[in-house]
């Protein structure tokens, strides 16, 4: 067993609430390679913001975890190198079984998401408690996912530090769709607003209480312009409008989950390379573009989007 605290990381208790007092939100970018998580550190050092560097089951599986505890404890190192030492949290994300948070928790990680959403309901709260009563022991955070408004109180009575809730977001490049969107003057898809009434209902509820949004990216139509003219094929992408989410960061959402934005990017990226230079065959001249894309990215998110610039 080697603790969070050896490997120089955070967990993530007091960065919520100092977010939810300050009306920000922390970025929770998923990695699963070398060069994003080079430009996230790179990006939250830059604009001194703390980060939630999240690891899902399948990039554990992908990334090897020894090789993910090195480069969590590399990512501590390298902030310092840059310059600036950021808070960083290492968490799981969509954790979902008690083992999977233990194996994690006994290797580094200081924030866990427990998953039980795929449970009926008792089965959910009953699992949720059992890993926090695991957690807590070793001053591990840990995320719950709610699956019904009514057990608000039910599941926070779990002992979780914060909660997901469902306001409208899904995962993915395509989010709603053609159907549920309509269309602007430029024919571009305009998605249904998120249900900042069911927030609202959550903040009267549990007051001041760190609520987590996942499937929060944007998907931005430049990026997909660049991957379908560049040879790719995505049909109908849609996100979540940046407004919508300064919203949302502005209120009791104080972790925001980015991944699928950091995907389009890289592949907008490599794709142009590819397209624009056909007998490029290292992949430093690919992957390079692609993790500077990342953190031109990752540092509007943080600036422009999240709020959680000069928070660290
Ligand atoms: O919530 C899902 C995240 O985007 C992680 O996706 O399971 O493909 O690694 P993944
Ligand atoms: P996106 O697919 O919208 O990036 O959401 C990622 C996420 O919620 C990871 O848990
Ligand atoms: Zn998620």
């Amino acid at each position: 067993m080697i603790t969070y605290k050896e490997l120089g990381l955070v967990n993530s208790k007091n960065l919520f609430q100092k977010a939810v007092k300050g009306g920000y939100a922390i970025p929770a970018f998923n990695f699963n390679n070398l060069e994003q998580l080079q430009a996230i550190i790179g990006a939250c050092v830059e604009t001194k913001s703390p980060v939630i560097l999240q690891v899902s089951s399948g990039a554990r599986k992908y990334a090897n975890q020894t090789l993910l505890k090195h480069l969590a404890k590399g990512a501590v190192d390298y902030a310092k190198e840059l310059g600036y030492a950021i808070p960083i949290v290492l968490h799981l994300d969509h954790g979902d079984t008690f083992e999977l948070c233990q194996s994690c928790i006994e290797s580094g990680f200081s924030s866990v998401m427990i998953d039980g959403s795929h449970l009926p309901y008792d089965k959910n709260v009953e699992l949720t408690a059992k890993v926090v009563e695991y957690a807590h022991k070793y001053d591990v955070s840990v995320e719950g996912e709610l699956g019904v408004l009514a057990g608000i109180e039910d599941e926070v009575s779990t002992g979780v530090d914060s909660l997901a809730i469902s306001i409208g977001t899904s995962h993915g490049a395509n989010k709603f769709t053609p159907a549920q969107c309509t269309r602007n003057a430029e024919g571009i898809l305009v998605p249904p607003p998120l249900r900042f009434d069911i927030l609202e209902e959550c903040e009267k509820r549990i007051p001041g209480f760190p609520i987590v949004l996942h499937g929060a990216s944007s998907v931005p139509a430049e990026l997909v312009k660049i991957i379908n003219s560049n040879g790719g094929k995505l049909q109908d992408a849609v996100g979540i409008p940046e407004e919508q989410l300064r919203r949302a960061a502005a209120s009791a959402v104080c972790k925001v989950n980015i991944d699928s934005d950091g995907r389009l990017a890289m592949t907008a990226a490599i794709r142009k390379v590819f397209n624009d230079s056909p007998a490029e065959f290292d992949p430093r001249k690919y992957l390079g573009p692609a993790r500077d894309a990342l953190k031109v990215l990752y540092k509007h998110k943080i600036v422009s989007v999240l709020g959680s610039a000069d928070k660290a």
